[in-house]
């Protein structure tokens, strides 16, 4: 009888010793699910803080394993730290650190991470209790990857329109960061006309921002919103987000309708087309189809800004008629916008 009790006893201590100890391993995941391609940062961390001395009286070292076979119940050594040797690691950007007295943690991370990093991930605490033997507590988690779909590609695109949208941000913005933000925007345009077959939500609100006219030859023109941010690679890629290219005038008839359809639109003072000069002086060409400006209505008095002006834009205070102006790269200093055509 006395016999039962002590062993019941001892048999509900260890399940409460157990569960005290699992709650001293904390493993934070983030994300769970890898979408390949978007995903900047995949992280892990695993803390530690000793709450029942009686258990373990020394922490020694925290271990970040793998297994990469569903099937397999092999786990691959990724990183550690310990009190010995301080940080070791065969994959990832590792930090952490040992520290007895407060919280320990190892903190694994992976930039733009590939779907090869799937799979079950464990962290290990191993340490000492108060016979010196080892003790070793372990908490697991699952890392899956999912191909992007539309809804992903929408949410970043209006995550980096609302970046080019919100100015002072974009001031702040570094040449670099412009050209990574053009490489997203293009990878994300040829995601896009790959993969959407049916993607009319999408469409929809890319075209939503834009001022669009009727129907000429085969072509509809989208205005841009007017603003005080302009910068030309972007204006190209938005372009052929909407499927076209910046406006490519080719006729006398082709210039008047777009006038008829620019009349409308005072905020802007000037709006620029496809047409640019920039690698021969009064060599006009067109950025898309790098053939020549076919049809040109020069304003009096344009060109007139030389090698400085290889942008060609309408310009609303000669009666749309056109200048050559500088093909901004960032801060305008003309409330400007662009025009794309779209053939149907
Ligand atoms: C890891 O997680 C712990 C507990 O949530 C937290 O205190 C610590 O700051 C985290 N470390 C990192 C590098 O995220
Ligand atoms: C699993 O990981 C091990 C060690 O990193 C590697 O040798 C093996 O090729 C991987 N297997 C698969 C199917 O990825
Ligand atoms: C280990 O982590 C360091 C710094 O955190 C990193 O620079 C290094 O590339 C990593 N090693 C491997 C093999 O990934
Ligand atoms: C209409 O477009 C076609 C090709 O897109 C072109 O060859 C033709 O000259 C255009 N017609 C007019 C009147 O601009
Ligand atoms: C959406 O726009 C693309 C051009 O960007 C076009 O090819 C596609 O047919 C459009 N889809 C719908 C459903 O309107």
């Amino acid at each position: 009888m006395m016999e039962m009790c002590a062993m019941r006893y001892f048999l509900l201590l260890s399940l409460a010793v157990f569960a005290e100890l699992q709650a001293d391993l904390l493993m934070e995941v983030k994300p769970l699910d890898i979408i390949v391609g978007l995903t900047r940062q995949l992280s892990i961390n695993c803390s530690f803080i000793r709450t029942d001395i009686t258990t373990m009286v020394k922490l020694i070292s925290l271990v970040i394993t793998r297994s990469n076979e569903t099937d397999s119940q092999r786990f691959y050594y990724q990183a550690s730290v310990d009190v010995f040797d301080g940080l070791n690691n065969v994959t990832g950007d590792v930090s952490g650190l040992i520290d007895n007295r407060h919280e320990s943690y190892i903190t694994l991370t992976w930039y733009s991470p590939r779907s090869t990093l799937i799979g079950a991930y464990s962290c290990e605490a191993n340490g000492e209790n108060l016979h010196g033997q080892v003790v070793t507590v372990t908490k697991m988690a699952e890392v899956t990857a999912t191909k992007p779909d539309v809804e992903n590609l929408l949410d970043v695109l209006e995550q980096q329109s609302y970046i080019l949208e919100s100015q002072s941000s974009l001031l702040k913005l570094q040449s670099s960061q412009l050209t990574k933000l053009q490489e997203d925007l293009g990878q994300i345009s040829s995601s896009v006309n790959e993969k959407c077959i049916c993607c009319e939500r999408f469409n929809k609100s890319l075209k939503s921002k834009y001022a669009i006219s009727g129907l000429h030859n085969g072509s509809r023109y989208y205005l841009s919103p007017a603003s005080w941010i302009l910068v030309m690679k972007e204006a190209e890629a938005q372009c052929e987000l909407l499927g076209g290219y910046l406006t490519e005038v080719d006729s006398e008839d082709e210039y008047l309708f777009i006038k008829n359809f620019l009349v409308a639109y005072q905020d802007y003072e000037i709006i620029y087309t496809g047409g640019h000069d920039e690698d021969l002086e009064n060599n006009w060409v067109n950025t898309y189809s790098k053939s020549p400006v076919k049809y040109i209505k020069w304003a009096q008095g344009q060109p007139n800004e030389g090698t400085s002006g290889n942008c060609l834009t309408f310009w609303r205070d000669q009666g749309w008629t056109m200048a050559d102006n500088k093909c901004f790269q960032g801060v305008s200093q003309y409330m400007a916008g662009y025009l794309c055509e779209v053939s149907e």
